[in-house]
């Protein structure tokens, strides 16, 4: 996913632009530019990679200019080199992009015959292109922007600035986020607001079809016909979190080691510590009139949703249909006013998530989500808001923000079962204590398997191939595991439910593939254990991770048992996650890979 940052202020801007871009390297990206306006002549500095490369670019050539615009990039359209890089010049036109211009080529084979000459392989230089023609053709800045948005269409955060106007820069939003930040004297645009922390925590967020035109002395909004739209600022709590590493040498193993902290925050939001109950429901989604759930979401965020189907199902006997956004958003499912939608997303951005809120609005369900960013599209569009309160997670790879995902499932599916009365008040009570004892467990598991993680880790990481076994709320997190090493050290990894490895995985057991087997000793265990035996009659190589009464059940030979407390079943999933999550992480470290941002991954997808 891209970044995007844009200054019109009283001082030089290059300095701080790209200050601003790496406050969203999480982002992930494969180039960055820098675009400026001085003495009337616009001018750039691009680089591949890493923002070090562009700062030495500027260090070497200078960029005076108190305009500007910047950018990080994550290829869609045309590899990852300088010439696809942002800010794309065009007859005195500079414009940035976060997104995908759907119809780029019939407007590029448009322009082309017009005789337009490109330069590089994106869809975003042909945005530029339309404002330099409608410019020649005699348009102002605001009409060639309001032209040019009338013709693009896809998803797209857009923002320009011409030559021959040093004092503005326009933007336009429709699907990835846009934020306008209020300074004094100055104003500032970003992708969201922690690129603006620096400047400003006043904010106001674009919405779809806004276009922004910003001047030094604040920003008019308008829709694509011109006419004048009002949109409230507020205050950002984003510069209140310490977005740094704090003593860890990754955002992610930081973000690991604050799960015990974070998630009694989150936990506080929804249960009551004292009367071990969850709080009231005050949201427009009644748990004990619906029908049924809808969930949705992508990545390790519908794996989340997976253990609340296991939950919603057994405490409140609610049917939950759950799928990946980008399957879900293309059945044309049929749903019924009757039943909930709850759309999990960590950055409350993922395109195809918000299709899938879109489709089942449509649909006239209730709409909830479950999110981390309260001020994001998805949660901007949903009628319940269910805040995971994890603080930014700067690591691509999601781990606090999986783990308060479960915690908040589980709070809402012990509510909606008292309020469906299959939840006795003593079983709310008993579970409630389970997960507000779960911080304290935490803290004790990550403090003691950590040096039994890093030692298995470099063995793990000799291996091609791992497969990761478990059943009922522990084969959500089979997959989540094989997710985590897959995404950060890019060893092959697969998750199965433990029952299915007799219908083929069977197949692959030898002693080159470990079989990581997640298996409390819960009434399911049993069961695990005989497939664990099926593994070792054949050679293989089993890492068990299980609790104290499974170590002592098991007799089966394993290349290493990691052992966590006793735990009940509502928060096995939370603790679970914690061996499988280190385990990823050291073997990443390992491989000497990017961990906090792995080749290829954006933090959010924000295009289909
Ligand atoms: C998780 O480790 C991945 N980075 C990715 O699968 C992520 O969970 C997915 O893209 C969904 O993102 P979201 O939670 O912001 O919607």
């Amino acid at each position: 996913m891209c970044g995007i940052v844009g200054i019109v202020g009283q001082e030089p801007v290059a300095g701080r632009l790209v200050d601003a871009l790496r406050r969203l390297e999480y982002r992930g990206y494969d180039s960055a530019g820098v675009a400026t306006i001085h003495d009337g002549r616009l001018d750039r500095r691009r680089a591949g990679g890493k923002l070090f490369n562009l700062e030495k670019k500027l260090d070497e050539e200078p960029l005076p200019g108190i305009i500007g615009i910047a950018h990080t990039r994550w290829a869609t359209h045309g590899v990852p080199n300088v010439t696809n890089a942002h800010p794309h010049f065009v007859d005195g036109v500079a414009v940035v992009h976060n997104g995908i211009i759907e119809n780029f080529s019939e407007l590029k084979d448009e322009l082309v015959s017009d005789g337009a000459v490109f330069e590089s392989q994106t869809d975003t230089e042909v945005v530029a292109h339309l404002l330099a023609k409608y410019r020649r053709e005699g348009m102002s800045q605001r009409q060639a922007m309001l032209a040019m948005l009338n013709r693009v269409s896809g998803a797209y955060a857009l923002v320009v600035i011409f030559q021959d106007d040093p004092n503005t820069i326009m933007a336009a939003r429709f699907g990835p986020p846009l934020a306008i930040g209020h300074g004094r004297g100055e104003m500032f645009l970003g992708s969201d607001a922690i690129a603006l922390a620096p400047f400003t925590t006043e904010i106001t967020y674009l919405v779809d079809g806004d276009c922004a035109i910003m001047t030094r002395n604040g920003v008019e909004i308008i829709d694509y016909d011109g006419k004048p739209l009002v949109r409230k600022s507020q205050i950002s709590q984003a510069a209140a979190f310490m977005v740094d590493k704090g003593n860890h040498r990754h955002f992610m193993e930081k973000e690991i080691y604050e799960q015990p902290e974070i998630i009694s925050h989150a936990l506080g939001h929804y249960i009551d510590f004292a009367s071990h109950t969850v709080k009231p429901n005050q949201s427009d989604i009644d748990f004990g009139a619906v029908s049924g759930l809808a969930i949705s979401a992508c990545g390790t965020a519908y794996l989340s949703g997976l253990v609340g189907k296991y939950w919603f199902e057994r405490y409140a006997r609610l049917p939950v249909e759950i799928d990946v956004a980008s399957e879900f958003r293309y059945r044309e499912l049929p749903l019924s006013p009757s039943q909930a939608a709850l759309f999990i997303s960590q950055s409350g951005e993922t395109a195809d998530t918000l299709a899938s809120l879109r489709y089942c609005k449509e649909q006239g369900l209730k709409i909830g989500a479950v999110v981390n960013v309260k001020e994001s599209t998805i949660a901007r569009e949903s009628d319940a808001i269910f805040p995971i309160l994890a603080g930014p997670e700067i690591g691509v790879a999601s781990t606090k923000a999986f783990t308060c995902q479960l915690a908040v499932l589980a709070a809402l599916a012990i509510g909606a079962g008292r309020a469906r009365g299959t939840v006795t008040a003593a079983d709310e009570k008993a579970m409630v204590k389970h997960l507000a004892e779960m911080p304290r467990i935490m803290s004790r598991v990550l403090n003691e398997i950590q040096p039994q993680i890093e030692a298995l880790s470099r063995e793990l990481s000799r291996f091609k191939d791992v497969l990761y076994l478990g059943r009922g709320t522990s084969y959500p997190l089979a997959l989540e595991g094989a997710l985590k090493l897959k995404e950060i050290s890019y060893i092959h990894a697969e998750g199965y439910a433990a029952g299915e490895l007799k219908h083929g995985p069977i197949a692959l057991i030898d002693e080159y593939m470990p079989v990581i087997v997640i298996a409390p000793h819960d009434r399911f265990f049993e069961k695990t254990i005989s497939n664990m035996q099926e593994v070792a009659a054949r050679g293989g190589k089993i890492i068990f991770i299980t609790d104290e009464a499974g170590a002592a059940a098991s007799k089966l030979p394993t290349m290493a048992t990691i052992t966590l407390p006793n735990v009940d079943e509502i928060i096995s999933p939370m603790i679970y996650s914690l061996p499988i999550q280190l385990l990823a992480y050291h073997t990443a470290v390992f491989m000497g890979t990017d961990v906090d941002q792995p080749r290829n991954l954006a933090k959010s997808v924000t295009v289909e």
